[in-house]
């Protein structure tokens, strides 16, 4: 069947059809930088959700496998290439349930719990307070708590900001000196509950408000640390959430988070990771670019009541969700990871770039064997997804200066009356005065002539990486982790203050301009 794009934009105003190729223009415009690309929009979330911490993360100090006090060496090796700049924890979910009293002391005396929400596992609290806050030291990132607003206590919440961030002399400061660690951690992120509209208690979001008002009164600055106090905020669609915290809360919280997955429903089958049609494939495109539009409109309610921009939106889970892997745990949501996902990934960053002005955070779900993972784990074997590849080509972004640009490409009508680019892009300027260009081509059939047009870019090198794959449903396995994996990218030349890119179907490219 033949594809129909149309091509849309100023200069290429004519629809036409095209056929194996396309052609797309980007003007960078260099000169209008004023935004900086905060690395939190890199952030990634672990939860005690099947085995994204027990045998992704931490397999314990006597484990086979090859760890630095129970953290997996391959896993840490692959997380700092990664740059991560954020960890959210210990849920999702979870947090609403987990009190964290129950994961600090010897291990041999804690408690055990059943996870209720995520397969009804037994959880035995060896991965705790302690555990997370060095893994994040090593890491070399900034912790992001998740208190226990649904089935937690104000006390609880407040003794554990005591517990991680006072000096000597607290209660809870002699407690954790008591359990190994005489200094305070630096914790800066805490978010104040967990989808309280569900899983976190079914609340209303003017009750959850004043919950808020009351929990987060007693979330204290101690010696120095400052707090970053995050409310729950709205899932997808859900407007008037937002609404009620900005009336109710405003000024109290400092952001206030929104979750958008790319699922095709909550009830019934979301479709397999690895088998899909390309009209599936079309659909998740225009799916995932629909978070821009969810972004605004939440952008617009803020904007009304914090005109000067001072309560960021945290988008603290997003990502894609599909349907278990066959033959894995029920309630485990462990999925493989295709060129599809990879995509998802590029798209979205690429918008989030775009709103750094409000959008100060991300985390996608989750960083290892859920969800759309970085990494996979099977006993001592580990794979790096597309993702993976993706969030490392795209580190070159943190801390850089976002440099606004116009697109013009084909689109394609897909399912659900969306209208998808068959190109995305982004840029930026880091510290050392190098751009880098990312740019996604998502034709499954035709490459494309991509002319970048450098305005006020003096660029002389370009070099740059690609990451594709033959098929749109492959993946990296334990078997073959090569299958996907970034390689060098030659079809980029400069030619008359213009950059000249020919990027195959199904691509994404990642430049660095000199
Ligand atoms: O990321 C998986 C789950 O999705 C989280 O626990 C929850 O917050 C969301 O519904």
């Amino acid at each position: 069947m033949k594809t129909k794009f149309f091509i849309s934009g100023l200069m290429l105003s004519a629809a036409m059809t095209l056929s194996a190729q396309q052609q797309a223009i980007v003007t960078i415009h260099a000169d209008q930088g004023e935004q900086i690309i905060p690395k939190e929009i890199y952030g990634q979330f672990a939860e005690h959700l099947g085995t994204c911490i027990y045998g992704g993360l931490w397999v314990g100090e006597d484990s086979p496998i090859p760890n630095t006090n129970g953290y997996r060496n391959d896993v840490l090796e692959a997380l700092k290439k990664l740059k991560v700049p954020v960890l959210r924890w210990p849920g999702g979910c979870f947090a609403d349930e987990y009190h964290w009293m129950d994961g600090i002391g010897p291990k041999e005396n804690r408690p055990r719990m059943v996870n209720n929400n995520w397969g009804g596992t037994v959880e035995d609290n060896s991965f705790g307070t302690h555990e997370f806050l060095n893994l994040c030291e090593m890491l070399g990132c900034e912790p992001y708590i998740s208190g226990n607003v649904g089935s937690g206590s104000v006390e609880e919440m407040a003794k554990w900001v005591e517990y991680m961030t006072s000096e000597q002399g607290s209660p809870m400061a002699k407690l954790r000196k008591e359990n190994g660690r005489e200094k305070p951690w630096k914790v800066k992120y805490f978010g104040v509950g967990n989808e309280s509209w569900g899983c976190g208690g079914s609340m209303r979001p003017e009750y959850y408000a004043d919950l808020y008002r009351r929990y987060s009164t007693y979330c204290r600055n101690y010696n120095g640390n400052v707090l970053f106090k995050i409310a729950s905020g709205a899932s997808d669609y859900d407007y008037n959430w937002t609404e009620v915290l900005m009336q109710n809360i405003g000024h109290r919280m400092d952001g206030v988070s929104l979750h958008y997955y790319t699922v095709p429903g909550w009830t019934g089958s979301k479709g397999s990771a690895t088998k899909f049609s390309t009209d599936d494939y079309y659909w998740t495109m225009g799916k995932c670019r629909e978070i821009e539009d969810v972004m605004k409109r939440h952008i617009a309610i803020m904007d009304k009541y914090d005109p000067k921009k001072q309560i960021a939106l945290i988008v603290d889970e997003w990502g894609t969700w599909w349907d278990e892997e066959p033959g894995t745990v029920p309630g485990h949501l462990y999925q493989q990871n295709t060129m599809r996902d990879a995509f998802v990934a590029s798209l979205s960053l690429d918008i989030f770039h775009k709103y750094t002005d409000r959008v100060k955070m991300t985390n996608i779900a989750q960083i290892a064997n859920v969800l759309q993972s970085m990494i996979l784990t099977k006993e001592d074997k580990m794979v790096l997804t597309p993702t993976y590849h993706v969030f490392e080509m795209y580190n070159v972004h943190q801390d850089a200066t976002f440099l606004p640009a116009d697109l013009q490409c084909a689109y394609k009508n897909v399912r659900d009356a969306r209208n998808v680019p068959m190109i995305s892009s982004t840029a930026s300027r880091d510290k050392e005065g190098r751009i880098h260009v990312s740019l996604s081509n998502i034709s499954l059939t035709e490459s494309a002539d991509v002319t970048i047009n450098l305005e006020g870019i003096n660029g002389k090198q370009v070099s740059g990486r690609i990451l594709t794959a033959d098929k749109i449903d492959d993946y990296n396995t334990f078997e073959n982790p090569e299958v996907i994996a970034p390689k060098a990218f030659k079809d980029a030349k400069i030619q008359k203050g213009a950059l000249l890119v020919k990027i195959p179907a199904k691509s994404i490219v990642v430049l660095e301009i000199k």
